[in-house]
């Protein structure tokens, strides 16, 4: 499974792109307002640092302005995944952009009716939320798995990324699932760490340590 974090928080990309934790990133408007940075800016910075996809969404709502849009994140950097809403504008933009040869992320997915269409418009990766779908008392792990099975069964290119990701038991269950890539915050990254038993156990294997007196340098 794929790594994308789900930020445009430069430092804490670096913190996980030095752990070989970063395949790629997933930006949008929100995250973007939340750096307090300007779009083209920050994503070119992102960019540099991770050598995989990073995702960089159009704020356009028509087809015409959205490939424009498209085309000049495009030119940010050859790793630039141009997101675009799943409307019927944001797929014509995707086919337009993917018969150019850039990465297309179609993202606020909720259907599998809505990822079939997406796959069909040559996106890269398709996007479903799951906590979005789990706030409206859905589950957002089904749609997970309607979109694996409906993409295996003809073997569709377009790469499942879990995104909208928070908890660890998302990344779980996206990940048993098959889920070719999640996207999730840096502060659930770094959750997935955490087991009471291993800080139980290292615990007594340091009070053992100092019992025994053991020195290694
Ligand atoms: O990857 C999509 C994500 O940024 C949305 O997450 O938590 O706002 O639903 P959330």
């Amino acid at each position: 499974m794929k790594f994308f974090v789900d930020t445009a928080e430069i430092d804490a990309i670096a913190e996980l792109n030095d752990l070989g934790m970063v395949d790629g990133v997933t930006t949008n408007p929100s995250l973007i307002m939340k750096s307090g940075r300007d779009i083209l800016e920050v994503t070119k910075e992102i960019c540099d640092l991770v050598d995989g996809p990073v995702s960089a969404e159009v704020i356009a709502t028509e087809a015409d302005d959205m490939i424009v849009e498209g085309r000049k994140l495009a030119k940010i950097a050859e790793n630039i995944t141009v997101k675009v809403p799943l409307t019927w504008a944001g797929l014509k933009t995707c086919k337009t952009l993917s018969d150019e040869g850039t990465m297309v992320n179609v993202t606020l997915c909720f259907s599998a009716n809505q990822a079939l269409l997406a796959a069909k418009a040559g996106a890269t990766f398709i996007s479903p939320f799951i906590g979005r779908l789990d706030d409206i008392n859905l589950d957002g792990m089904d749609l997970i798995a309607d979109i694996r099975e409906i993409y295996d069964n003809y073997a569709f290119d377009t790469e499942i990324l879990a995104a909208s990701i928070r908890t660890v038991n998302h990344v779980t269950e996206a990940a048993k699932i098959g889920a070719d890539v999640m996207t999730a915050p840096p502060d659930v990254i770094k959750k997935m760490v955490n087991h009471p038993l291993t800080d139980k156990g290292l615990d007594q294997f340091l009070k053992d340590a100092a019992k025994a007196g053991i020195k290694i340098v």
